[in-house]
């Protein structure tokens, strides 16, 4: 069976490093061949910008093509045929399956069906695997280093899937982590838990700018109103935090904020031209990082 992308789990502590570095690689040269005569399917059941973007754009930067949709009511689901049948059809004309779907485990049952790889682009609010791996070039390349960081994850940290992938990932190497959130998205247990059978630190806070000064990395999320059962739970907290660059006065010159985005109003307009802000080049990172995976799962060394 082909080796897929489904959780951040998949990879290895060496695998992980090994992305980064060739990441690198295309990013000192992206313009690459090493795809050509290939097609990568781009399955978006989900709304996205980012993440389908620079999936399509590292495709091409390869020398791949690439098929598919991003708006599903253009596809015969909407007549009511199922993913597994979707996938089974897919898996006919390309060499790799790209998908976001909203249900979590989506990505896992393509999986079951497909004999080629497939690349979880999101799924639910489960897991965010690519996004892992670009947070984490990111911090290497703005930290010099991935050990010995204190990480702040702040806000929907109960259906927030880039900080179940993160966590985990970070896990793999020896840092502390911050969990601020209001009590009603609290990173779920199976994640705390999964950091305590490691040995590894944490501390949950409710209050934005009482570990802003310590940490080396902020990293802010959306509230994800799409995730919510009713308007009245999203309303209760969905101005919880708002980070503004008055309260950034005492943080450290190294520190440097991340955030997935879209960002709403989390991340006030004035922290944009802050040094610690570094949102936007790291989702300019993204595309280097999904390079490196589709050419890794297609044989690249
Ligand atoms: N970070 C992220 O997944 O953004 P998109 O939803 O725009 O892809």
């Amino acid at each position: 069976m082909s080796k897929s992308l489904i959780s951040i789990q998949d990879f290895s502590k060496d695998e992980i490093l090994h992305i980064i570095e060739i990441a690198k690689e295309f990013e000192a040269n992206p313009v690459q061949d090493f795809l050509k005569g290939k097609i990568v399917a781009s399955l978006f059941f989900e709304a996205s910008t980012r993440t389908r973007l620079s999936f399509e754009a590292a495709i091409h930067r390869l020398g791949a093509s690439v098929i598919g949709f991003s708006d599903v009511n253009n596809t015969s689901q909407s007549k009511g045929e199922s993913l597994e049948d979707t996938i089974r059809i897919v898996s006919n004309y390309v060499d790799l399956i790209v998908m976001r779907h909203p249900q979590a485990g989506a990505a896992n049952i393509a999986q079951s069906i497909s004999h080629l790889p497939i690349i979880n682009a999101g799924d639910g609010a489960n897991q965010h695997p690519t996004q892992t791996l670009l947070d984490i070039y990111s911090i290497e390349k703005t930290q010099g280093r991935l050990d010995n960081l204190c990480i702040n994850m702040v806000g929907d940290l109960k259906y927030g899937r880039t900080v179940h992938s993160l966590s985990q990932a970070l896990s793999l190497f020896d840092n502390n982590f911050i969990f601020t959130s209001p009590k009603e998205l609290q990173m779920p247990y199976e994640y705390k838990e999964f950091l305590e059978k490691k040995n590894k630190k944490y501390l949950e806070s409710q209050n934005l700018q009482e570990h802003i000064n310590d940490c080396d990395i902020l990293y802010m999320t959306r509230i994800q109103q799409e995730r919510f059962a009713s308007p009245e739970e999203y309303n209760k907290v969905k101005d919880i935090y708002i980070l503004e660059a008055s309260m950034l006065k005492n943080a450290k010159d190294s520190m440097r904020i991340l955030h997935p985005l879209p960002r709403v109003n989390e991340i006030a307009k004035d922290v944009d031209k802050c040094k610690q802000a570094y949102y936007f080049e790291q989702a300019g990172n993204g595309m280097y990082i999904r390079m490196a995976v589709i050419a890794y799962l297609l044989g690249y060394r």
